[in-house]
């Protein structure tokens, strides 16, 4: 069984603190920092570095794999990746059963994909355990996300939620309606956890401001080619775990060149490499596949690690690109 460690720390690094200065901090914790799967400490040196520590009882980088999980701050466990299922609606049982057979753990869905009710019957056709599966689905910003909480599980055939999100922040305010719903439906036991998606630092404060609550996790859209630091740093702060939607794209930009070029290096696909990107920065990434050669590739990632060098190549392509044909939603509007 996996072993997970969320270890942060919480020195008071500045921007200019040199590598060297790190790896002696480091030096600390060689037994453990030798085997991490998350190399930030060697290349980012930030204010508060998070390294989750993976399969610990197991020592080595190689050991990671698809039953390894990273801890929510409710104490909570998430597996590492998952499975999207947005527009994976040829044969949805069949499919999802088959990704469930390879070894996918967490299935993300929402109440506007038309996959749940595929979902559950893969789940009860698979005979697994319901704890060895991590479910994620969503409210509509205009739903009573209470109510939806309620027909999601319905339209699963489930008893729980993992975790439940508010899938895009509603027109005006930060949703502390739907947010208090959530809350409702978490107290009353029908989700474990709950988090928000495409949601920008400020709304997120502004939830937590009316609340108190934190959420687990933000759902957002993350590649190389799009991401943000400023929101990686507040999510590690706040210990809000990213889910990386869209990893891979939407395929869009697996021809590029540079990609190309650092997948030819490792042997790998350019998909791999950007699914590897997110496992090694410890963000969860939920790429979807309708296709079994996708979806066989897509977990075929536990058995290389991107070395620092190419971690910090792959950085550089960052252009806040988004494959869904606007700016990614979670930056501030002013940004
Ligand atoms: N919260 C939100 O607002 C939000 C928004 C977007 C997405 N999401 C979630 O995130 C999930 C993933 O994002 P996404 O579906 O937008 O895009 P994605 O995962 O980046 O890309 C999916 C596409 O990549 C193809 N693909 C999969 N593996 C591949 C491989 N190894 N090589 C080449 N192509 C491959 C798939 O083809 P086949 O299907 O033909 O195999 C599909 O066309 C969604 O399904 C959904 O669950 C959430």
């Amino acid at each position: 069984m996996a072993t997970d460690v969320r270890f942060v720390l919480e020195e008071s690094f500045s921007n200019e603190i040199s590598a060297r200065s790190i790896s002696k901090q480091k030096g600390e914790f060689a037994s453990l920092l030798e085997f991490a799967a998350f190399g930030v400490v060697e290349s980012w040196p930030r204010r508060v570095l998070v390294i989750n520590l993976i399969n610990t009882s197991r020592f080595g980088l190689m050991s990671v794999d698809l039953t390894s999980t990273v801890q929510l701050r409710s104490g909570n466990e998430m597996p590492v990746m998952g499975l999207g299922t947005w527009l994976l609606t040829r044969d949805t049982a069949e499919t999802v059963l088959y990704a469930i057979n390879l070894g996918y753990r967490l299935i993300d869905t929402s109440s506007d994909y038309g996959t749940q009710p595929g979902i559950g019957e893969a789940i009860r056709r698979a005979g697994v355990d319901r704890e060895s599966i991590y479910i994620t689905t969503k409210a509509e910003e205009t739903d009573d996300s209470y109510l939806r909480t309620i027909s999601n599980l319905k339209e699963l055939g489930l008893n729980y939620i993992d975790l439940m999100l508010i899938h895009r922040p509603p027109a005006t305010g930060a949703g502390e309606d739907l947010w208090e719903g959530l809350i409702k439906a978490r107290e009353e036991g029908l989700v474990r956890d709950i988090g928000v998606s495409n949601y920008s630092i400020s709304l997120m404060d502004r939830l937590i401001e009316a609340s108190g609550e934190i959420p687990a996790v933000n759902q957002i859209e993350w590649s190389p080619f799009g991401y943000s630091w400023k929101m990686y740093d507040y999510c590690a702060d706040k210990g809000i775990v990213i889910q990386a939607y869209s990893p891979l794209t939407r395929t869009r930009r697996l021809n590029d060149e540079k990609l190309r070029r650092l997948a030819k290096k490792y042997g790998k696909s350019p998909a791999q490499i950007l699914i590897r990107w997110n496992l090694q920065l410890g963000t969860v990434p939920i790429p979807k596949a309708n296709q079994k050669r996708h979806l066989e590739e897509n977990i075929e990632v536990f058995d290389f690690a991107i070395s620092e060098e190419d971690m910090n190549l792959l950085n550089g392509f960052n252009e806040y690109y988004s494959s869904l044909g606007w700016s990614l939603q979670y930056l501030e509007k002013a940004a």
